[in-house]
């Protein structure tokens, strides 16, 4: 029998899968997302995407991990030898992202020492780019290392290794136990603040009303697909390694069902907190709520500080207790996306736990680096933009492809998971893997390689686009099958038999 490490409780494991899942996307895509696809009529892509692909992946996922106990590639390797390069594909993902995610927990860090004293002034937008970012003056351009990056970047790989390094159980799920409840309680605090705020009413109303003209179109639906991959840490080798730790007893479609309404929940929450927030500012500066919303970098560096700088009181703890919450959600996230190459690579080469943070967690500390650089966040767009759009929703596509129509599994992996489940999957859960998630994913992918050659993303120059974007996620790919061409160093890919459940 094996000697796998195991999550001490159900609890840890519900946890530390809340922790991946809620992070960065929770609280500064979500609620942009939202609102510029439709407000409160989004709830309807957003509640199908999460019921027809997002639930049922995770229990896919679970499920396949919890079954064949291996990091992504093995797993896969376990399922089906000749499936090996899907699970290093979604690993090389996962890389990609984990260089670019340390840079934003970076910034939230430097930003919760600025909220004492309101640092940013009252330009925020001057001081990020500015003063703070020394952004360099066009894209592809690096132009040395930020001290102001670098310090905190270097102190967010420190903390994630270092959790890593001590395994399942003392290093990922204490460091669950610990930070996820933070973030709940903090980020709730703040929430209520922001709804009795001035104008959050206001901000709210902008946030929920139903635009249903825009329900038709197809752009609707393939923001809230893209959110609920992103959001629920599906198709990036995460939820399969996660699982593979749980013993052989546990309920897998329960645990799936409590993570994706569990995120889903953080989320709505996110989008409330923020509104009202926006609210207050508008009603602050006497224009409507849409002239002051923005997404991402814009959104938690830019608008949040402004917002700060409002406050009635407490402003430096207000700051403070946003940002912290934005490093917790991160942290939480970013050790479940380098964990999934921590695995594969201490399997692949049979090292221990250790060398392979250090060389796994390593390279990708390294590469970090250059969003660290005054062109860092040029590089950061372009590659988060097209990792997300040709990595995680193509790797979650070719997934459900392979599981539902190559290898024709979904049935066996069905009765796996109904042998030790209390809820029983139907016919639902394999019609929404086989049929619905593959015409809305492979329809999304058609839409957006058209959309993708007509116009350069962001308007940035195409040569800058051709090598951070398209050849950032061509070569996860690639790498893909690099790593299959080279042999396990012991060869683990035999399933388990202690493993397999009776039924
Ligand atoms: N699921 C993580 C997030 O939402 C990656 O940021």
């Amino acid at each position: 029998m094996e000697n796998r490490p195991q999550w001490g409780t159900r609890a840890g494991f519900v946890l530390a899968a809340v922790g991946s899942a809620v992070g960065l996307g929770n609280i500064w895509r979500f609620p942009a997302v939202a609102y510029e696809n439709g407000g409160g009529a989004f709830f309807l892509p957003y509640l199908f995407a999460l019921l027809t692909a997002g639930i049922p992946l995770l229990i896919l996922e679970f499920t396949l991990g919890h079954k064949y106990r291996g990091s992504s590639p093995l797993t896969f390797a376990r399922l089906k030898r000749g499936s090996e390069w899907l699970g290093w594909w979604q690993i090389a993902i996962s890389f990609v992202i984990a260089t670019y995610y340390a840079a934003i927990i970076a910034w939230a860090m430097s930003y919760s020492v600025f909220s004492f004293n309101t640092a940013w002034g009252k330009d925020t937008e001057g001081f990020l780019f500015g003063k703070y970012l020394n952004l360099a003056e066009a894209p592809g351009e690096i132009g040395g290392v930020v001290p102001g990056v670098f310090i905190p970047i270097v102190l967010v790989w420190m903390i994630t290794l270092g959790v890593l390094v001590k395994g399942v159980k003392k290093g990922i799920e204490a460091a669950n136990k610990f930070m996820l409840p933070t973030l709940v309680v903090l980020f709730t605090i703040i929430v209520i603040r922001a709804i009795t705020l001035d104008g959050a009413v206001q901000g709210l109303e902008a946030f929920f009303k139903p635009d249903w003209s825009q329900i038709m179109n197809a752009k609707v639906w393939v923001a809230a697909y893209g959110q609920i991959f992103f959001s629920l840490s599906i198709g990036f080798a995460i939820m399969i390694t996660y699982s593979s730790y749980l013993p052989k007893k546990t309920d897998i479609t329960n645990n799936a069902f409590i993570t994706g309404f569990a995120n889903s929940g953080f989320e709505l929450l996110a989008g409330i907190g923020v509104f009202a927030a926006l609210g207050f500012m508008a009603a602050q500066k006497g224009v409507a709520v849409d002239e002051v919303v923005s997404s991402g970098v814009g959104l938690a560096f830019v608008v949040f500080p402004q917002i700060i700088n409002e406050f009635p009181a407490l402003n430096g703890f207000f700051g403070f207790a946003f940002f912290v919450c934005l490093v917790l959600a991160g942290l939480t996230s970013l050790i479940s996306i380098v964990e999934t190459f921590v695995a594969g690579v201490q399997e692949k080469f049979n090292i221990s736990r250790t060398k392979s943070v250090l060389v796994g967690g390593g390279a990708a500390a390294v590469i970090s680096i250059l969003f660290a650089t005054r062109g860092g966040l040029y590089f950061l767009d372009a590659a988060d933009y097209f990792i997300n759009q040709f990595g995680i929703t193509l790797a979650g596509l070719v997934e459900v492809l392979l599981v539902a129509w190559v290898l024709r599994e979904l049935k066996t992996l069905q009765s796996h998971a109904d042998a030790i489940s209390d809820m029983r999957l139907g016919a639902w859960w394999r019609i929404c893997l086989s049929v619905i998630t593959p015409i809305v994913l492979g329809y999304m992918m058609v839409q957006n390689v058209i959309t993708n050659i007509k116009e350069n993303y962001g308007g940035y120059p195409t040569g800058f686009i051709i090598y951070s974007g398209w050849l950032v996620a061509a070569i996860a790919l690639i790498a893909g099958f690099v790593f299959v061409g080279i042999k396990w160093k012991k060869d683990v890919t035999v399933v388990p038999e202690s493993k397999e459940v009776s039924q």
